[in-house]
């Protein structure tokens, strides 16, 4: 399924997606913002990939370290970033990797939310509570839903949703977590949809 699809495209998605945050300035923003809130404790970028974001955020001088559903894409973020520790592991099971209650001030969640259906997902949002200390940050990146439902598209790795803002924000708030910011941006040269970025507090 979801592993699979991204273990045979591993390569070829790391090369595309390497230098993906060079050319989106309002990305680097938001996740410089997150990284302001979570500097100096403990972050996991979940849903790493082959680790451009995570070393991305290494470099803005977080403690950070990654986990992925796909073991190509860790073989691959171990083999390009040495320095880092990277995971397998689901972002619905974050305890096998040692992550216990409030083990971490934030998670980056990077399109790594999008291939999972939709009932699935309250579940992924209790897990990432249980890790986040209370004031912790959680910020997600997704395709948005531009004022439709939840919709599926023929993501090019595998089935994938666009989600609503607010439906996003009520799953994450019945979780634990409470709105910081949200941003919208429309889809650049290439890209199909418009994005949507969530920035959330644990409460507590
Ligand atoms: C579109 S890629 C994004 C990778 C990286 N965040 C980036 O922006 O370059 C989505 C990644 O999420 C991973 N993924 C999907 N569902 C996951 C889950 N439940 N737990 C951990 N990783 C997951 C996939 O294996 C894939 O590597």
């Amino acid at each position: 399924m979801t592993a699979d699809a991204y273990d045979s495209v591993a390569s070829l998605y790391a090369e595309l997606s390497r230098d993906a945050l060079d050319g989106a300035p309002l990305d680097r923003a938001v996740i410089a913002a997150f990284a302001e809130f979570v500097r100096g404790g403990a972050v996991a970028e979940v849903g790493c990939g082959p680790g451009a974001v995570t070393a991305h955020l290494r470099d803005l001088g977080l403690d950070v370290f990654g986990v992925d559903l796909s073991p190509a894409m860790i073989a691959l973020a171990r083999e390009a970033y040495p320095d880092l520790r990277f995971e397998v592991g689901s972002m619905d099971a974050l305890g096998v990797l040692g992550a216990g209650d409030g083990s971490l001030r934030g998670v980056l969640v990077w399109y790594s939310m999008i291939h999972t259906p939709p009932e699935e997902l309250p579940e992924y949002f209790r897990e990432l509570a249980r890790v986040v200390e209370a004031g912790g940050h959680l910020l997600v990146g997704f395709f948005e839903a531009e004022g439709g439902p939840v919709t599926p598209f023929d993501h090019k790795v595998t089935t994938a949703y666009r989600w609503p803002v607010d439906g996003l924000a009520r799953l994450a708030a019945d979780a634990g977590f409470v709105e910081v910011a949200r941003m919208l941006r429309e889809p650049g040269e290439g890209e199909r949809f418009r994005r949507g970025r969530l920035l959330m507090r644990r409460e507590g």
